[in-house]
């Protein structure tokens, strides 16, 4: 039997980090939050975290670059729920201080697993969901980018002679998953399905690390607002935020 309707949101990747940060400050709004985990166990100890904070939450396993596991996700929400109100693209595949990056040399089997994970895996999530979400009367779909995959800043610190160029494997995913935004909120614009990336800027999670400028609670801003913008909010955009202000990221 279906649940009564209430908003649900699902955020990948939400065992941690920002994707367990968002999922506190969208549940601490009376969303029903299900937490996509690879991992039950850990899953399971963050919805656990989260209960017991009050907030509704319910654990999901949910691998983004495994089809099966995708498939089950969607038919478990299809027949609890019926729809999805939020997807939260926040799962996602950070690099590592050896991760060899420079464009001339980099490792193209690194390359792809990146594309496979940040930009491939998104897709597919986000086509799977679709109909559940297309279930919803005001479905937001939030992509977690970076300031790493704005090719305007990365182009801007090029001419000042800037920090010298991002990673590409990690940098050239952000940038394509950024262009899956544009054209999905294009696509999607007339059924007032909202498109929008986040960036969170550098934040202090495990890949962060501990000396990042902004905690998850700040990070993880963008990405609730864009989550709970109404019908003449923003779609097709990049946000990031300046203290508590969510502001324009550049492309
Ligand atoms: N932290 C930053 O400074 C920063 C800056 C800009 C953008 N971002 C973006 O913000 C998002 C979250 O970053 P974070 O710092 O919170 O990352 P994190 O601490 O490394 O956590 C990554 C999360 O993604 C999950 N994940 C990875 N691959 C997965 C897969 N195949 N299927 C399901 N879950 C998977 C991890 O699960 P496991 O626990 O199982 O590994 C973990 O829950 C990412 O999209 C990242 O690119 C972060």
């Amino acid at each position: 039997m279906m649940e009564t309707r209430k908003k649900i949101a699902l955020i990948t990747g939400a065992n941690r980090g920002l994707g367990l940060e968002i999922a506190r400050q969208l549940g601490k709004k009376g969303i029903k939050v299900l937490i996509g985990a690879r991992n039950a166990i850990a899953g399971q100890a963050a919805a656990g975290d989260l209960k017991a904070e009050g907030i509704d939450a319910l654990t999901v396993l949910l691998d983004i670059t495994d089809k099966n596991s995708i498939n089950s996700t969607v038919q478990f929400v299809t027949e609890k729920f019926g729809y999805l109100d939020i997807l939260v693209n926040n799962a996602a595949r950070l690099p590592k201080a050896t991760d060899e990056g420079a464009p001339s040399m980099v490792n193209q089997e690194l390359l792809l697993e990146f594309l496979e994970t940040n930009f491939l895996a998104q897709v597919r999530v986000t086509q799977s969901f679709l109909p559940l979400i297309r279930q919803s009367t005001a479905g937001r779909i939030v992509n977690m980018s970076s300031t790493i995959g704005s090719v305007t800043i990365s182009s801007e610190h090029l001419h000042q002679n800037g920090p010298k160029p991002p990673r590409i494997p990690y940098a050239a995913s952000k940038a394509a998953l950024n262009m899956f935004t544009v054209s999905l909120a294009k696509e999607l614009r007339q059924e007032g399905i909202k498109v929008n990336s986040a960036d969170p800027g550098l934040t202090q999670t495990d890949s962060g690390g501990p000396n990042a400028p902004y905690t998850v609670e700040q990070g993880a801003w963008p990405a609730v607002w864009l989550a709970c913008i109404d019908n003449d909010g923003p779609t097709g955009c990049f946000f990031t935020h300046v203290d508590e202000h969510v502001v324009n990221n550049p492309w």
